[in-house]
């Protein structure tokens, strides 16, 4: 089976990097996940990289550089580099500049915490629980300008019981999307898609 490399992009836990990196592993996801980039020194998801035998893992300091897009251009010549097919977001909380989404431009994608175009932003969870939604979920969508506006690759539902907060909602949420993300890679390198305005239609 052909694998594809891929650049993940982090800030935090790492728990879906962890879920892709598992899924690979297995052969359930056929990548090779070869570069890690953080933006932040201590985020766990580094260790959890280096762990698992990822070949280049850097953190790379947001203050070394002038601007969002030098540190953007950075962060592209690494990957170019290291030739990676697919740039995958996970967790990584930083907005990205216009040149970055261009560059990789229908291979840059995300995952966020709600079904979009609901609850779009840093707090999708706890807007979903205080909105009142009965189901709330995560969505796997290409990544536009626009922070979480990007066409739908894929999505899967959480229902929200009476008693959730935004930990356990969250928590639930997250089971899901270690299912959904590598799975999403899987159809991304197996099948792949065209979009029909924002529609992503998957090849049989
Ligand atoms: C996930 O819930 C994801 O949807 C959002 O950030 C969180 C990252 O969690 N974009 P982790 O760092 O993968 O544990």
């Amino acid at each position: 089976m052909t694998r594809q490399s891929i650049a993940v992009m982090v800030s935090g836990r790492g728990t879906n990097l962890a879920a892709i990196l598992e899924a690979a592993n297995k052969g359930h996801c056929p990548v090779d996940v070869r570069v890690v980039i953080s933006n932040k020194v201590d985020a766990p998801a580094l260790q959890i990289a280096r762990d698992a035998g990822v070949d280049t893992i850097l953190f790379i300091d947001p203050k070394k550089y002038p601007n969002r897009s030098s540190y953007d251009q950075a962060c592209v010549e690494v990957i170019q580099k290291h030739a990676c097919h697919w740039v995958v977001l996970a967790g990584y909380m930083r907005i990205l500049s216009s040149l970055f989404v261009s560059h990789f431009e229908h291979r840059l994608i995300n995952i966020h915490p709600a079904l979009l175009p609901s609850f779009a932003g840093a707090d999708g969870v706890g807007d979903a629980l205080s909105y009142g939604v009965k189901f709330s979920g995560c969505t796997v969508h290409l990544v536009s300008e626009q922070v979480d506006e990007g066409a739908i690759l894929a999505q899967a539902v959480v229902p929200v019981m009476n008693d959730d907060t935004v930990e356990s909602l969250h928590q639930r949420i997250h089971q899901k999307e270690y299912e959904l993300y590598p799975e999403t890679l899987r159809c991304l390198v197996e099948k792949g898609f065209r979009l029909d305005g924002r529609r992503v239609i998957w090849n049989s």
